[in-house]
């Protein structure tokens, strides 16, 4: 069985979206994963088949009712392993290391919130990983749910046109990429760094290594911060 993305949702029809287009949707055609979107609603109760109800203890907009997204998980319920995720701009951020553990295994359980999201107790007592995709807040979790499976799908072995892309690109190393150039060799006034046009390998490697590390510090505090711990640990552990 291919690598399969379960999404519970009140509107299937957002999926595959753009994941049918480009390399997801060539994977997706050839078979090297699923996507297989589940409408919430017939889980609903009564004659309107009611998904939500107003917040205990007031205030604005509508909470997902418990038993209606339990009934729904249980019914989608997989027995291969995959972790079931749900998405909200409360949840711990997303990272590319998150992506690789999703990638490697069978696949995910995307449960996807609208109004002011899904009663806590059910996401408690099914241990369900809480991620945001960034401090922003979306109408609701199908297009977080979309980038989170993009990034997903482009590792999926076959996936992507050249293995070593996969490699050297941002947050690999902890670090953002270097600028990137291709010809004319000038354009508008502009100039390519000669060094890349060189052919210096050992010194292209450098400039680039330097261009990331630059662009990480000036773009990324917090990445770099963590970088030189890293880098301090691990030269003190070699030494
Ligand atoms: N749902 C609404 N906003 C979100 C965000 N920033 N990340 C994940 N899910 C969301």
């Amino acid at each position: 069985m291919s690598w399969t993305a379960t999404i519970l949702t009140l509107f299937p029809d957002m999926f595959p979206g753009p994941l049918g287009q480009s390399l997801a949707g060539k994977a997706l055609d050839a078979g090297s994963w699923h996507c297989d979107a589940r409408d919430l609603r017939p889980f609903g109760l009564g004659r309107h088949n009611t998904v939500d109800d107003t917040p205990c203890g007031g205030g604005a907009g509508m909470v997902m009712r418990p038993d209606v997204v339990d009934a729904a998980l249980a019914a989608v319920s997989r027995d291969d392993g995959a972790p079931c995720v749900y998405l909200t701009p409360r949840g711990r951020p997303l990272t590319q290391a998150d992506i690789r553990r999703y990638a490697t295994g069978p696949g995910v359980t995307l449960l996807c919130g609208r109004y002011e999201g899904v009663d806590e107790r059910v996401l408690e007592a099914r241990a369900i990983e809480q991620v945001s995709i960034g401090d922003y807040v979306l109408s609701g979790g199908e297009t977080a749910a979309l980038v989170l499976l993009d990034a997903c799908v482009r590792l999926l072995p076959g996936v992507m046109g050249s293995a070593e892309s996969g490699v050297e690109e941002s947050f690999s190393d902890g670090l953002l990429e270097y600028p990137h150039y291709t010809r004319p060799a000038e354009w508008d006034g502009r100039a390519v760094p000669d060094v890349l046009l060189s052919g210096n390998h050992a010194a292209i490697s450098r400039w680039r290594r330097e261009q990331s590390e630059r662009v990480t510090r000036e773009r990324r505090p917090d990445l770099w911060a963590a970088h030189l711990s890293n880098t301090t640990r691990s030269s003190v552990q070699e030494g």
